[in-house]
């Protein structure tokens, strides 16, 4: 047959399998379940990818929700870059909210390592990164959503948060901070 010619018949379904391309397929095919299950097995085995739960929101609800619990768990004002953050600390088992916002993560953040919290995140205005640092976190934080993340923090020291989603001309500034002790 010419490559440069129409094929003769030209139901293509109708021709038999050739050996060669069946035995392709089920490679393929195998691939792709291998691929599927590895992405259930690392996330539960994997210890990186953090389930979050994400429900709707709003600026306002969530603004109002995150400064009761500043105005209620502060315990003291710190300088950070050029502007002066309250450091929140929670109770044990206590919610914390972080903003992302342009161009900084508010406020500061102290837990106690081995304790649980839950963590909410939410942007108020574009599409933010929450990346944690040294450790391997991201989490995509996306205006109009809250996301809860389960924290316990296993190692104390102090974490920076930085933005890995561009988010315009200060994104390489948008800087944050989580103590743990
Ligand atoms: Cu926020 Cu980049």
């Amino acid at each position: 047959m010419s490559a440069i010619l129409p094929p003769s018949e030209r139901l293509w379904w109708k021709h038999p399998l050739d050996r060669v391309e069946g035995t392709w397929i089920v490679i393929a095919l195998i691939w792709c379940l291998i691929m599927f299950f590895m992405m259930i097995s690392w996330h539960i085995y994997g210890k990186q990818n953090l389930s979050t739960e994400t429900y709707k929101t709003t600026r306002e609800m969530y603004s109002a929700k995150a400064q009761a619990v500043v105005d209620k768990y502060t315990v003291r004002q710190e300088k950070y870059g050029d502007k002066e953050y309250p450091v929140v600390h929670p109770p044990e088992g206590g919610d914390v909210y972080l903003i992302g916002r342009l161009w900084d993560w508010w406020p500061i953040i102290e837990l106690e390592k081995d304790k649980t919290y839950r963590l909410h995140l939410t942007s108020m205005d574009y599409n933010h990164g929450f990346s944690l640092q040294p450790t391997n976190i991201n989490i995509q934080v996306v205006p109009g959503y809250e996301h809860v993340v389960k924290v316990t923090p296993n190692q104390s020291g102090t974490f920076s948060i930085v933005c890995n989603e561009y988010c315009g001309i200060g994104h390489h500034t948008m800087l944050g901070r989580i103590y743990v002790k």
